[in-house]
């Protein structure tokens, strides 16, 4: 475009949306890393470089950006460090903004990785950006109601590369725009927002959006984007206006393209960035095409484990009120999965099928507190005191990481404990806020010029440590000081204080230096002499009595202050200590209770070659591979959900991890949690992961069908052990195929057990979501939120078919949108025909009995009720069982020992020349069966309803089988 063109649209688009003149005149781009202010051509946007704004960090030229857009051919890249690097912008307090941050990283350069950092909107976590594709750009959206006059936005924390970024934009928003119920205490942080049926790749935004979203389109392809879309789906526009005054006001050039299931069915699958959440989901819906008389266009909504939401029939031109009308059908607080696997269906009477324009899904991120107010004023306050030579960090004091100079508790909201200003050339008095800070325990401000006196402190019952030599300070020293219930050392030499020193700081019980104070003097000692000569007994008395009181006073205050602390939820020792004092919880818990060991962070960074080789990303963090010093190759785990308030959670969590061992278990070796990272250590698998080995590609080994009953065998006992071995027990909560490791022998462990434990601390907020994989959560569980063993049962139930069929546990390619693997093979099996589950690769090589075996058990796994579905001990057996059919050893000794008699009616005959006999109730069965083979006779039936045992097929894959061809009866 040049700017002649420039010229031309910026009028006209004046002009259809009057509001956006005003709008941008607010809006703030910053192009950070970039060289100079401009107006870039393709938007009409005003861009001003970060150089004036941000002393930090560097620009850099990106290599081979993607596209020529100006303000993405340059960075800022961060040094790597404990701080963080925060961008200030101005706000109106309540006032509505989309504050927006993009990132693209550009080329590697020799040797580099991928940045992997967190961003943080004032004190609350925002996202963690990871890169993985140098081209794409990465946009963060946050839509917030302004809490201050002005929001910090800062990068920290990477965990691989550099800190950087590309852009950081703000855009107030009109009047009621995205008001929520939950907006005093929840962000919205935009997951996703899709132009349907777009007319190219490039997102639309300002000037055709006068709010200057990003519109992203639906063309744009990348991993788990916009998949699974059904056959028939056809791109539509329209060239006519579209009414678009209701509340969000989408764009009119979104509305006018949209997506039509021109067989019946729209359907849509992709992964929504830290999901499963709370969310705030619209659809913008517009009817564009011209429907004829006798035309309908009716759909309703299917959502796999959400009945409710299916019953509503959208009908758009109806609900809007016309057609080229925008209707929005909204959901204000739903609970989304990680993978959001929606369809529109259209219903019989309707002529036309589902149409989407467009859509907007956000979840709700809590705001978390700032640093105490009382505490934020005394810092800024010592700002004001200070020459150039204190660096003011911007952003939150206290989070997510302190400002250099300070160091903070970990309560909530965090608190600062301590001020090291020494030397700093301050000047002026100390702030007379100080005397609000109750739990400081240092104050460093020797080395400067401060003036004036002590502010009050008698407050400060956590003051420990003081320095306040060499300065200019005067006044006399207050009594209380004397009585400061924890201070235990204070050092005033060098500066000009008066009077007498209280008797409390000459006890001998703390360090105190007051030289060089030429106007100070003891307590009066004529006074002294005269009552040491008048009654020795006297001051005994006296001065035991003093001590006691002092003595009571310091127990009582330090009560208080431990009370303070528990009802803050914090036990003691841990919550009032800085986070640098962890050490001595690493010393101390853990090495006593478990074997697994504390790592520093340079010991992982070397053993993994600075986390070069990622190995594996799961619902908690990424695995690394890595090798320590004494050559023991481990699998390293970043959790990614590491705020900085759980590190006690962490550690006894831990501990806890470290003290299960099984052989079907991933052995925890150790764990590191330093700068705000929580990562821990497992011994390597070579094999990878169980769904490699099925659903992976074809160079993988083929497992063959014994190899999997053994796959199954080893993962159940695990499981089994997790939930009757260790106590209390502990639900896994997230069995999939992607958690069953093998080893170098080709043995399962289960690995990531406990985690969600973890994992849920950090979603306090939202801990009734259900947690785990779709496709393998518990229905039930999911209903109504009672977690049980039986939930990890369901789940195993799931990797049994998968063993069996091959195929994933979700795939619409398989099954279809709205059906996954439990629907299609209980249809399936429930037919009796279990050759068409089996997996083609094991067609033709498997005994069908012992197959049968395991889908019999899978088919009970995930029972619909919890209660009919068996434990894992049960689930065991019956794999042991099928293994020892699969030999075929020890089974034909088995039956040759059976003796039945039955009734002829109770046999049926199955396809392949197999004999089953059913009715288990009226059967008469003598039987005398092998040691190895007891458990077979002394399982009980499984509690079904007599509607199995009354229709032959469903008996027919469920009633006790035997093969008649090798039994002998009577
Ligand atoms: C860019 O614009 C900003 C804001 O208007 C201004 O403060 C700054 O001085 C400008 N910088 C340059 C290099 O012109
Ligand atoms: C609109 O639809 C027509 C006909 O299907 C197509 O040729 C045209 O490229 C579309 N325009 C846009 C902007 O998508
Ligand atoms: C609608 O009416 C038109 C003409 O009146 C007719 O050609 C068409 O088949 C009808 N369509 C349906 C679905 O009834």
């Amino acid at each position: 475009m040049d700017l002649f063109s420039l010229f031309v649209l910026v009028p006209i688009f004046s002009l259809v949306t009057p509001s956006a003149v005003c709008q941008v005149q607010e809006f703030v781009s910053i192009d950070c890393g970039g060289t100079s202010n401009y107006t870039d051509i393709h938007t009409g946007l005003a861009w001003i470089t970060d150089s004036g704004i941000m002393s930090h960090g560097s620009p850099v030229r990106v290599e081979n950006p993607n596209g020529n857009k100006a303000q993405y051919q340059r960075r800022r890249d961060f040094p790597v460090d404990s701080k963080k690097y925060c961008y200030t912008l101005s706000t109106q307090e309540r006032r509505r903004y989309l504050v927006r941050a993009t990132f693209q990283y550009g080329s590697l350069e020799n040797g580099d990785t991928y940045p992997q950092f967190q961003i943080y909107l004032d004190a609350t976590k925002w996202a963690t950006v990871s890169i993985s594709d140098a081209s794409r750009v990465y946009v963060e959206e946050m839509i917030i109601r302004a809490p201050s006059n002005s929001i910090s936005v800062c990068m920290c924390c990477a965990t691989t590369g550099s800190p950087f970024i590309s852009t950081l934009e703000l855009r107030p928003l009109n009047l009621s725009m995205y008001a929520t119920d939950y907006e005093d205490n929840f962000f919205l942080k935009v997951a996703a927002r899709i132009n349907f049926g777009a007319p190219s790749e490039d997102a639309i935004r300002y000037p055709d959006d006068p709010y200057d979203r990003f519109w992203e389109s639906d063309l744009i392809r990348r991993q788990n984007y916009l998949v699974g879309v059904a056959p028939g789906t056809e791109r539509i526009n329209t060239t006519k206006n579209i009414g678009i005054g209701t509340k969000e006001c989408p764009p009119v050039k979104v509305m006018q393209t949209a997506v039509v299931g021109t067989k019946g069915v729209l359907s849509y699958r992709l992964n929504l960035e830290d999901f499963p959440a709370n969310a705030r989901a619209f659809a913008y819906l517009a009817e564009i095409e011209d429907l004829g008389k006798n035309e309908t266009r009716k759909f309703k909504m299917q959502q796999p484990y959400m009945a409710d939401y299916s019953n509503a029939v959208v009908n758009i031109a109806e609900n809007a009120n016309g057609s080229y009308t925008l209707y929005e059908p909204s959901y204000m607080n739903v609970t989304l999965e990680f993978v959001l696997s929606f369809s529109f269906v259209k219903t019989r009477d309707s002529t036309r099928g589902p149409l989407l324009n467009a859509m907007e899904i956000s979840n709700y991120v809590q705001i978390a507190p700032k640093t105490d107010k009382q505490d934020s004023a005394v810092v800024s306050a010592f700002s004001f005191t200070s020459a150039q030579s204190v660096e003011m960090n911007e952003g939150d004091p206290c989070v997510p990481t302190p400002w250099e100079w300070l160091k903070c508790s970990s309560i909530l909201p965090p608190r600062i404990t301590k001020i090291n200003l020494s030397r700093r050339n301050l000047k002026g008095e100390i702030p007379p806020e100080l005397t609000n800070m109750e739990e400081l325990m240092e104050l460093w401000l020797d080395g400067n010029s401060l003036t004036g006196p002590l502010p009050d402190m008698s407050n400060l019952v956590n003051l420990k440590i003081v320095h306040l030599e060499n300065n200019k300070l005067t006044g006399p020293l207050p009594s209380y000081l004397g009585s400061l219930p924890s201070l235990q050392a204070l050092f005033i030499q060098n500066n000009s204080f008066i009077g007498e020193i209280p008797s409390g700081l000459l006890s001998g019980k703390l360090i105190f230096n007051y030289d060089g104070n030429p106007g100070l003097h003891k307590g009066n000692k004529k006074h002294f002499k005269l009552i040491m000569g008048i009654s020795i007994g006297v001051l005994a008395v006296l001065s035991i009595s003093f001590f006691a009181s002092l003595v009571l006073l310091h127990n009582l205050r330090r009560k208080k202050a431990q009370q303070k602390l528990d009802e803050k939820g914090i036990s003691g020792c841990i919550g009032s200590k800085p986070l640098t004092a962890y050490s001595l919880v690493r010393g101390g818990n853990l090495m006593n209770e478990g074997t697994a060991y504390y790592i520093a962070l340079s010991e992982l960074k070397e053993a993994t070659n600075d986390f070069s080789k990622k190995i594996g990303k799961g619902s908690f963090g990424s695995v690394y591979y890595g090798k320590m010093r004494d050559g023991k190759e481990v699998a390293v785990k970043i959790m990614t959900d590491s705020s900085s308030h759980g590190n006690h959670q962490f550690v006894t969590e831990v501990a806890l991890l470290s003290r299960i061992h099984h052989r079907n278990l991933v052995p925890l070796i150790g764990y590191c949690e330093e700068e705000y990272q929580h990562i821990l250590v497992y011994e390597y698998m070579h094999n990878g992961t169980l769904r490699d080995h099925i659903h992976g590609s074809a160079t993988k080994k083929h497992l063959d069908w014994l190899a999997r009953l053994r796959i199954a065998e080893d993962a159940a006992k695990g499981l089994d052990y997790l939930h009757t071995g260790c106590i209390p027990s502990i639900i896994h909560r997230d069995v999939k195929t992607s958690n069953i490791l093998l080893d170098i022998n080709m043995r399962a462990k289960v690995s990531d057990f406990g985690l969600s434990r973890l994992a849920e601390e950090d979603l306090t907020h939202i801990s009734s979501v259900a947690r785990g994989t779709v496709g393998y959560l518990d229905p039930e569980y999911y209903a109504n939120q009672q977690l049980t063993e039986k939930s990890d049962v369901y789940s195993f139930g799931v990797v049994l078919l998968e063993l069996l069929s091959g195929k994933k546990a979700v795939s619409s390619e398989d099954y279809g949108a709205e059906m996954n693997i439990v629907h299609w093979a209980r249809s399936l099996i429930r037919k009796g025909d279990v050759m068409s589950i089996m997996d083609p690769c094991l067609v033709g090589k498997v005994k069908s009995e012992s197959m049968w075996r395991v889908a019999e058990i899978a088919m009970q796994c995930v029972e619909q009720h919890g209660a009919c579905r068996p434990r894992m001990q049960e689930i065991v057996l019956a794999i042991q069982d099928a293994i020892k059919i699969e030999k075929g050893t020890e089974n034909t000794k088995a039956q040759t020992l059976l003796q039945i008699r039955l009734v002829s009616s109770h046999i049926i005959i199955g396809k392949n020349g197999t004999a089953f006999l059913s009715g288990i109730y009226s059967l008469a069965i003598r039987a005398k069966l092998s040691q190895a083979n007891s458990h077979i006779q002394s399982r009980p039936y499984p509690h079904r309803s007599k509607g199995w045992v009354e229709e032959p097929s469903i008996a027919y894959s469920s009633a006790f089988r035997l093969r008649l061809g090798s039994s002998r009866l009577n």
